[in-house]
């Protein structure tokens, strides 16, 4: 205790200039570091891609940094030994009351990042973070607790996103969310993209490009990458203000990638060294578990989140396992890769989540007894298909071109003790309010679950025509806009859930402000949404 003191003084009084000789004495402690690090100090802003916090659980959550004083080049402009990072978990934001505080070493290696998770929290509340390296101290993150797995909370309030393309617009939609009262942000996917948009579509450009060949994709591009996207203060704005749970889609790696192909590059071992290096960054620069540090191309990504008895969150992997392209897709403007009358889409050995995760989600759905389920996972799983005389068109990288795979998952939703689903995507650029039904194509198959799609942060959508088409082509899209950015706010009671789709027009501009483009209400017990 008098330790605690003693530290929260030295920290509140110490000037910048002060700071280096602090942490001298700091160091000669053995008990304040798990390995005596050399200390090390800079003038530049370690702390430039600022902290985040996410997977939170009833009594601990993941906080992450990354020492970054010269964050466009490769290694952050970080010397190449292993550093060392103080952290502290408050009650409070002026940090008087500390609940957990320690310190750890962060290592060259893994771009200096760190991924801590902090346990012996108290259930159900809020908690202020902050990290102390190189002599200074970082801005001071909010962060929450899960409640209590017994308890049954009145409510649970999270903000649905996906899809940030960092030159369609700004992030000013992240200010928004930052200031929002909220307990979770629930990012479904693309949060950097690889490529680059045609010049005049462009509000910005990104600051660091890729090689125009994919097969030469690097770990150094993907770092850089991530780090100038977490230079814009809104998405560090976010990060710093809510616990986040992430899923992810293609962009994070490359365009409609699939397990171990993608259609630009033709070499699978060159592709699966792509990936390694994707999936590395993607850990370096985001709040998930270390348990999730991925081992050569593989990265544990699929989880279960509860939120007491009122709900469960299972966050699953669409692009790890998937099975791959089929037939030879066909460019439909604006609508990615196109398949009409393939027949090998529909065989029965498709899979969208590969069977270990497909079995996990079945069997962990059965024995949920949350008031609600969610299944977050990157695109949309309603039929997006367009009706014409000779047959149905659809995407190639979305579900519709794994129907026995979502027929599957349909039927394990639709087991008569498995109540309450709602599936929550993204990727597609548009809000989308659906019912989902065992068989799509059939009226009378009963709806099982409903359906909620977010559209995007800032990637643009598809065009008025062919959104018009998709609505008429089918009867179960209850709503679809592509023409709005923007993110849905779930507010989840034990009666009732609310989907808020909030939306602005295209592009997101400094100024944008999101209004209420629509509103669903899901009851409880009632499979399918209605609008209000
Ligand atoms: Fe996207």
């Amino acid at each position: 205790m008098k330790r605690e003191m003693h530290r929260r003084h030295l920290f509140r009084q110490m000037s910048r200039a002060a700071a280096a000789l602090a942490w001298q004495q700091l160091f000669a402690n053995p008990a304040s570091a798990q390995v005596e690090v050399a200390p090390w100090t800079t003038s530049a802003n370690v702390f430039s891609l600022g902290v985040a916090s996410g997977e939170p659980r009833p009594d601990s959550v993941v906080l992450w940094t990354r020492l970054a004083p010269l964050p466009l080049m490769a290694d952050g402009g970080m010397p190449p030994r292993p550093i060392t990072i103080m952290w502290e978990v408050a009650y409070d934001e002026q940090f008087y009351r500390i609940a957990r505080s320690g310190s750890t070493v962060v290592l060259p290696e893994r771009a200096h990042a760190l991924h801590l998770e902090v346990e012996g929290l108290a259930p159900g509340r809020q908690y202020f973070y902050r990290f102390m390296a190189a002599g200074q101290t970082s801005p001071i993150g909010r962060t929450r607790t899960a409640p209590d797995l017994n308890s049954k909370p009145s409510s649970l309030r999270m903000a649905l996103t996906s899809c940030q393309h960092y030159e369609a617009g700004y992030f000013t939609l992240h200010r928004e969310i930052a200031e929002a009262d909220l307990d979770l942000v629930l990012f479904v996917g693309d949060y950097i993209y690889d490529t680059e948009m045609p010049g005049l579509t462009c509000v910005r450009q990104h600051p660091h490009e890729f090689p125009h060949d994919p097969s030469k994709y690097t770990l150094e591009d993907y770092r850089i990458h991530h780090a100038s996207y977490k230079l814009d203060p809104d998405l560090r704005a976010n990060h710093a203000a809510h616990p986040w749970l992430m899923v992810w889609d293609d962009h994070e790696v490359m365009n409609d990638y699939a397990a171990d192909t993608a259609p630009d590059v033709e070499d699978k071992e060159t592709f699966l060294k792509i990936r390694a290096a994707a999936y590395r960054a993607y850990f370096e620069h985001l709040p998930v578990s270390p348990k999730r540090m991925p081992t050569g191309p593989d990265m544990p990504m699929r989880d279960r989140y509860e939120w007491g008895q009122l709900a469960e969150i299972w966050t699953v992997d669409t692009r790890q396992y998937r099975g791959g392209h089929v037939c030879r897709g066909r460019p439909l403007i604006g609508a990615g890769e196109a398949l009409w009358r393939c027949r090998a889409a529909g065989a029965e050995s498709r899979t969208m989540l590969g069977q270990p995760q497909e079995d996990w989600l079945a069997d962990t759905l059965l024995a949920s007894s949350r008031d609600w389920k969610f299944i977050a996972q990157s695109t949309q799983i309603s039929p997006g298909g367009l009706r014409t005389p000779l047959g149905r068109v659809y995407y190639a990288d979305g579900w519709d071109a794994f129907p026995k795979a979502r027929e599957r998952l349909m039927s394990a939703i639709g087991q008569p003790r498995v109540q309450n689903v709602v599936c929550l995507g993204g990727d597609v650029h548009r809000h989308v309010a659906a019912n989902l039904r065992v068989d799509p194509q059939d009226r009378n198959s009963e709806v099982v679950a409903s359906e909620i799609v977010t559209s995007s942060l800032s990637s643009k959508g598809l065009s008025e025509f062919l959104s018009t088409w998709m609505r008429m082509s089918n009867p179960d899209l209850l709503h679809l806009r592509s023409d709005q950015r923007g993110y849905v706010v779930l507010d989840v009671t034990p009666q009732q859930l609310v989907a808020e789709f909030r939306g602005t027009p295209h592009p997101v501009m400094p100024q944008s402000k999101t209004q209420v483009q629509a509103r669903f209400v899901i009851d409880q017990g009632v499979p399918g949404l209605r609008r209000v």
